[in-house]
């Protein structure tokens, strides 16, 4: 049994690629290890500052999460503000992380490349997702390949401050799933909020169609063989289909002979049914957010006294206790 920890920004709604990364391993290890699943609503202000609709898409997460199948009495699952003393964490570990290590930051660069503005807080963004594996002694943290760069981050600051203070904090190990390591979005980039190339998880039927309808792919006409491997609605396909289907329509590709629009309304069928019942469920808790609230709320207080523990050691071995 492992301590796996990951978190998810609630910046905007849920969308395949955040249930295929990371939202479905997470629900599955609930099961046999120690799942700590956060909404990361500290990180999300990096790019959003819109009150209302943080709080919005912070409760829309949790009900996202509870509706697939994440359950709060086997995990700790909770809101990040929830317990503050991550933020005092996050300041003691900057003081043990070099400059130069948060510039390298991949992700950083990409955003200020597209033209992004950056706040002092997305650049130190990392510090802070450090201070959320660290406080909970996280062992393994399941996320998408864009994230690996930021575990090494927290590693590296990790391996600083027990080099000075001995071994205070577990250094935690990145967990790629690298068959799935990037889901295409609409336009055939990485699906991303931050691209409008999104289909979410609770799309409704209509809006799902279009977006199926929409996913770009290139123009082999029906008859012509065609390259499954390069092809993003295979990639997509093979989501949400069995084996069987999926070497099926592998076979079918390889031959010539199928239509790529034939291939969309499958697959749209697919995705529909995949996530029925979780919609179902999903309008339920829609219907109670005062329960919603409370889970986190119990979330949070269950999690805090791990918090707390790591707080009087960490404050403890930096000097901040004195007599
Ligand atoms: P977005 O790019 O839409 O802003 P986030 O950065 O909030 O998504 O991602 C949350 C989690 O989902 C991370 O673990 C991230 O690696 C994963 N993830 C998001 N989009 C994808 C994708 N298209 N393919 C693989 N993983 C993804
Ligand atoms: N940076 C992660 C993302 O955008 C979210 C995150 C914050 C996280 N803290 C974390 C992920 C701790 C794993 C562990 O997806």
């Amino acid at each position: 049994m492992a301590r796996i920890l990951s978190g998810i920004q609630p910046s905007g709604t849920l969308h395949l690629g955040n249930y295929f990364a990371m939202m479905k391993r997470m629900i599955q290890y609930q099961e046999e290890h120690d799942l700590f699943c956060f909404l990361v609503n500290y990180h999300a202000m990096t790019s959003l500052q819109d009150g209302e609709r943080l709080r919005e898409n912070t409760i829309e997460a949790a009900i996202d999460f509870l509706a697939l199948g994440l359950d709060p009495e086997k995990a700790h699952f909770w809101a990040q503000s929830d317990i503050p003393e991550v933020t005092e964490l996050s300041w003691i570990l900057a003081c043990y992380t070099s400059l130069g290590l948060l510039e390298r930051s991949t992700s950083y660069k990409d955003k200020v490349a597209r033209g992004i503005v950056p706040n002092a807080g997305l650049f130190t963004y990392p510090v802070l997702m450090a201070a959320d594996i660290l406080m909970y002694n996280a062992e393994i943290i399941p996320v998408g390949k864009d994230q690996k760069q930021h575990v090494e981050i927290t590693r590296d600051i990790a391996l600083r401050f027990n080099g000075v203070h001995g071994e205070v904090f577990t250094i935690p190990e990145p967990q790629i799933a690298e068959e799935i390591a990037v889901i295409p979005g609409i336009d055939g980039q990485k699906m991303s909020k931050s691209y409008d190339n999104t289909i979410n998880i609770f799309e409704d039927e209509k809006s799902l169609k279009k977006k199926v309808m929409r996913i770009v792919t290139d123009s082999t006409p029906v008859e012509d063989p065609k390259d499954p491997e390069r092809c993003n609605l295979f990639a997509l396909y093979r989501l949400f289909a069995d084996s069987g289907k999926t070497e099926a329509l592998r076979d079918r590709y390889i031959r010539g002979g199928i239509g790529y629009g034939e291939v969309k309304k499958e697959l749209f069928g697919l995705i529909w049914e995949f996530f029925a019942p979780a919609r179902e469920r999903r309008r339920e808790l829609a219907g109670d957010r005062g329960e919603v609230v409370r889970i986190l709320k119990r979330g949070a207080e269950k999690t805090r006294v791990i918090a707390a523990g790591t707080m009087d050691r960490v404050r403890r071995a930096v000097g901040l206790v004195y007599r």
